[in-house]
């Protein structure tokens, strides 16, 4: 199996924290053999902030099977969002396109994380899931119903209930869908800090009904930094790494946002970016 000492630009998109062991299973088999170890699965690192912990990782980047079968294609948990956009604009298919932009980003993470923008939902167009179950090392799959019940804004049994693998997808013919990409980026960029800042999206989760943004903006944060590490002065939920900012910046910015925001709106904010 594939073992890669990582740094933390290689592993997130904001580049914070130590550098870190991670494993690449090429099989459900090799997967199995690595799970006694309760090691924690990172996706394509674009919602994600390494701490300062020495726990290895794992990776199913080396998952990448690609199935269509009429009007639904299945996706390993590997296969980047970009690889999937470029697939839609040759095929002429309607999928991803509202998450356009989001760097680095891969089906599996996508999916554990019910992405989300401009209305719409990974969860959507998900229409079953097939994961490793670590307890009792078999592959179970999740169908649409069991999807409806248990998949929420930005939340999703994944992966405390098993390792996605595979992701089946409802796809519609859209001949514009080049089109459809192009102009969601344009909308992303006009509202979010430019893709080759170092972010990690969203910081927190929006409180029912309001804006993180809007209350991190309110409480004076927009462009705000703690050493090498700031609130966007475009959009106040991300958090831009100005430099070599430390997993300790990224903690007391975190919480200096979460003590405005308490002290101010009763609003305990809740993170939306994972932490490894
Ligand atoms: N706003 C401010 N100040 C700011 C930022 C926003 O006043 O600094 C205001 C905006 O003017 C607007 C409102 O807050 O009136 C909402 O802002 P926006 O339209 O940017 O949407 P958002 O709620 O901040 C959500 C998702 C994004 C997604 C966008 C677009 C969350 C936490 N964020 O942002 O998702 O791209 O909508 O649909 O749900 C992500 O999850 O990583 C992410 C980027």
């Amino acid at each position: 199996m594939k073992v890669k000492v990582l740094s933390a630009e290689e592993l997130t998109t904001i580049g914070i924290g130590a550098p870190r062991k991670v494993y690449f299973p090429e099989s459900v088999r090799e997967l199995h053999s690595l799970l006694k170890g309760n090691l924690p699965v990172i996706g394509g690192g674009s919602n994600a902030v390494l701490s300062d912990s020495t726990t290895p990782l794992i990776s199913t980047a080396l998952f990448r099977n690609c199935t269509f079968n009429g009007d639904t294609v299945t996706f390993g948990a590997g296969i980047r969002l970009s690889q999937v956009l470029k697939l839609q604009q040759k095929m002429k298919f309607s999928l991803f396109e509202f998450l356009a932009g989001i760097p680095r980003a891969t089906v599996g993470g996508l999916v554990a994380q019910n992405a989300g923008a401009f209305g719409e939902e990974v969860k959507d167009r998900l229409l079953s899931v097939t994961y490793f179950d670590p307890e009792s090392g078999d592959i179970l799959g999740m169908e649409k119903e069991e999807i409806e019940r248990s998949f929420g804004y930005r939340k999703t049994p994944f992966p405390e209930k098993g390792i996605i693998l595979n992701a089946t997808f409802k796809i519609r013919y859209e001949p514009k869908i080049q089109r459809k990409i192009a102009s969601f980026v344009y909308l992303r960029l006009s509202k979010q800090p430019p893709f080759y800042l170092k972010t990690a999206g969203s910081t927190f989760k929006n409180p029912e009904g309001e804006s993180a943004g809007r209350l991190l903006d309110l409480v004076g944060l927009k462009g705000f930094s703690i050493g090498r590490i700031e609130f966007s002065n475009i959009h106040a939920n991300f958090m831009v790494n100005r430099g070599k900012a430390s997993f300790l910046e990224f903690k007391e910015l975190i919480e200096e946002a979460r003590k405005r925001v308490e002290r101010e709106f009763n609003v305990r904010l809740e993170l939306e970016i994972k932490i490894f």
